[in-house]
């Protein structure tokens, strides 16, 4: 083991290889290493035609005439082309045998059903996009969107994409303060909301909070309003309209505007993990072929298939994998409304029965909660569709991981382990599901065109199996074009730490086979006694042991080892909390990954915080394990009250 303080060390050890199942590959597109190695090399040999020959999958009004412009860190693809998402994710299907295929299939929470054809969707967005227009939206204009899963906020991304109007999505859990800063940053004209939505049996009310929020926010013209739960609303006379009766009138002939390729398709807002949030900027025609190509390589997507990304579309993920990468491929979406939970822990495998689900993607967070609700919840359920499982959001443990691929993939289904991110606008890292042997934990390789690299402190490549920074030393086409408002920032941020490459801000390190194995965030690494240890990989070994559903892993200030290891873990059932299993749990990872990286101290917690996506909070449990109670800025976590639950676990 080294003891370098420069990098990061890597301690997870993990033998286990998948191979494609021989039926899946012989009828995937990508359906050998071979396949994949060539388009890898074509791609890095001559990266501007590769994407050229690429986006003629796309339809372009009118051909681009330079492929890339590049001056690091701003980047221009497809310069002089003119395009338009919605037109690709809709009027193309129209002409072919989708034209009256479903397109979405969407379940709210309380149960009832709403399927639309491509040709129906197509005549909503452009009903909708009347809308907008009637609302004095033109291309340029930011509209908010602040809404629950149903079919309308699909339905008003594209509507946006349509005339070129520039979404920004806020997640529907967030607070008022949140959708006034975003529409404020952004300086949105006009919101898209609805009365509420349904989770966890309850109503989850909307429009109040917008009420709150348009009381200061001067750019705000409108607010259209969706009926989604019934319950009362106010409705100021000359601001708020309802969506159902400004589209009875709207017509459905909206032509798609021909948009240049660098027109801003959507801002979307992340927090990280510090600091005020940002607005990535995403624009039309990369954004498009990286969200299409990525769709069809890494869930091989096909024809027949149902898809599921479990995803909300508040998040990036709902934005390229439940809207514009499937609808892009002519794909039928399955969305749904509430909770996974409700009104029981099997209402995730009711769905994918009732509904012929083969394509499920979710989050780390989620499978490790359905693996402490307990496997019986899947077993009673008939899952023969799934013919892949996709993860996405975090590390997944490879425990987490074999869970999944057995419990839910009935050890058939090849299982996706995608490595991006907000900032990435697609998939960058992941295998091809017809190709590429899987190891439980990692994401495997890069995609073609995607030139990741490991390196040091100093900026060299690391040698195999050494832990590092996770860089992407070329532009893509779906990459970020600026933070909004704010390029000094976007400069700084992502390219500025590597000089000449992009910094994702992840630790990760590469095995022997050139397979990439995420740590996560760089601020989560502890340092211990000279080691720079990866929390992650301390908690794949909590998860490791029967006992533990979920860990997570902070370092506490020690004089003697700089930092001192603290796990916070969750057991799953049937367990209960001792001393003797808190030794035990030391001396599994102790086991496991070596004395290094023994805990120094056990907490057992019936939950852990996390954001509203399901990313755990390790800063507020760095505070609480430092000093016993929090300070920072809580206002990103789902449920506060595990906060009062961490502090009480401490007597
Ligand atoms: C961060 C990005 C990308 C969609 C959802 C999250 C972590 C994401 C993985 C993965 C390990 C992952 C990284 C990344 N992350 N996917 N498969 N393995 N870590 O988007 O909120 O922008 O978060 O999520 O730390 O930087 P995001």
């Amino acid at each position: 083991m080294s003891s370098s303080t420069q990098n990061i060390d890597s301690v997870l050890h993990e033998e286990r290889v998948f191979p494609p199942p021989i039926d899946f590959a012989k009828r995937a597109r990508i359906s050998s290493m071979e396949d994949y190695e060539n388009l890898r090399r074509e791609a890095h040999d001559a990266p501007e035609a590769f994407w050229a020959r690429m986006a003629e999958e796309l339809h372009w009004f009118k051909k681009w005439d330079t492929v890339l412009k590049w001056e690091e860190p701003h980047a221009e693809w497809f310069v002089g082309g003119r395009v338009n998402v919605s037109y690709n994710c809709l009027d193309r299907h129209l002409e072919t045998h989708r034209r009256n295929k479903a397109a979405i299939i969407w379940e709210g929470e309380p149960g009832e059903t709403r399927t639309l054809t491509y040709a129906q969707l197509h005549a909503e967005v452009c009903r909708f996009a009347n809308v907008l227009k009637s609302l004095g939206a033109q291309a340029g204009d930011r509209v908010a969107l602040y809404m629950p899963m149903i079919p309308e906020l699909a339905i008003a991304c594209l509507a946006c994409a349509r005339i070129g109007a520039t979404h920004n999505v806020v997640f529907g859990g967030f607070s008022a303060e949140a959708l006034r800063d975003r529409i404020n940053d952004s300086g949105c004209k006009l919101v898209v909301t609805a009365d509420g939505g349904f989770r966890r049996g309850s109503e989850i009310r909307l429009k109040p909070a917008v009420d709150e929020a348009l009381q200061s926010t001067p750019t705000i013209e409108h607010c259209i309003v969706v009926k989604r739960t019934g319950s009362d609303v106010a409705m100021q006379q000359g601001r708020d309209e309802w969506w159902h009766e400004l589209m009875q009138n709207s017509s459905s002939d909206c032509p798609a505007e021909e948009l240049p390729s660098e027109h801003p398709l959507f801002i979307l807002y992340t927090s990280g993990t510090t600091g005020k949030p940002k607005g990535i900027l995403h624009t039309t025609g990369g954004y498009l072929l990286g969200t299409h190509l990525t769709t069809q390589w890494v869930f091989d997507i096909r024809d027949t298939d149902v898809y599921w990304c479990t995803a909300d579309i508040g998040w990036v993920t709902g934005h390229s994998y439940v809207v514009y990468g499937p609808l892009s491929t002519g794909a039928t979406v399955f969305m749904y409304e509430g909770a996974p939970n409700h009104p029981d822990p099997s209402r995730f495998w009711k769905m994918i029965e009732r509904h012929g689900v083969n394509i499920f993607y979710t989050a780390p967070t989620a499978i490790r909660s359905f693996l402490k609700w307990g496997e019986e919840w899947v077993r009673k359920h008939d899952l023969s569709s799934l013919r892949l499982l996709g993860t996405v959001g975090e590390p997944i443990n490879p425990e987490a991981w074999m869970w999944y691929r057995k419990v839910v993939g009935n050890e058939r289904c090849p299982v996706v382990d995608t490595w991006w991110q907000t900032e990435t606008g697609a998939i960058m890292i992941a295998p091809l599901p017809g190709a590429t042997p899987t190891k439980p934990g990692s994401a495997t390789l890069p995609l073609p065109g995607v030139e990741a690299d490991v390196v040091s402190k100093a900026g060299e490549s690391v040698e195999a199996n050494a832990g590092g920074y996770l860089v992407i030393r070329r532009p893509w086409p779906s990459m970020l074009r600026t933070i909004w408002g704010d390029d000094e920032r976007y400069r700084k941020g992502y390219w500025s730490e590597f000089p000449g490459a992009y910094f994702a801000g992840d630790g990760a390190r590469r095995d022997r086979e050139g397979y990439f194995w995420i740590m996560g965030r760089v601020d989560d690494v502890i340092n211990t006694s000279g080691h720079r240890l990866s929390t992650m990989e301390i908690e794949s070994a909590l998860v490791s042991h029967e006992a533990v559903a979920e860990a997570a892993v902070v370092g506490r200030p020690d004089d003697l080892k700089g930092s001192a290891i603290v796990a916070f873990v969750t057991l799953e059932g049937q367990h209960a909390a001792s001393d003797e299993l808190r030794e035990e749990l030391r001396r599994h990872v102790a086991h496991e990954i070596g004395a290094l990286a023994r805990p120094d101290e056990i907490r057992f917690s019936d939950m852990l915080p996390k954001t509203r996506s399901g990313k755990i909070m390790r800063r507020l449990l760095r505070e609480i394990a430092t000093s016993g109670s929090v300070a920072g800025d809580v206002t990103t976590l789902e449920d506060i009250s595990v906060l009062e639950k961490l502090r009480a676990e401490e007597e």
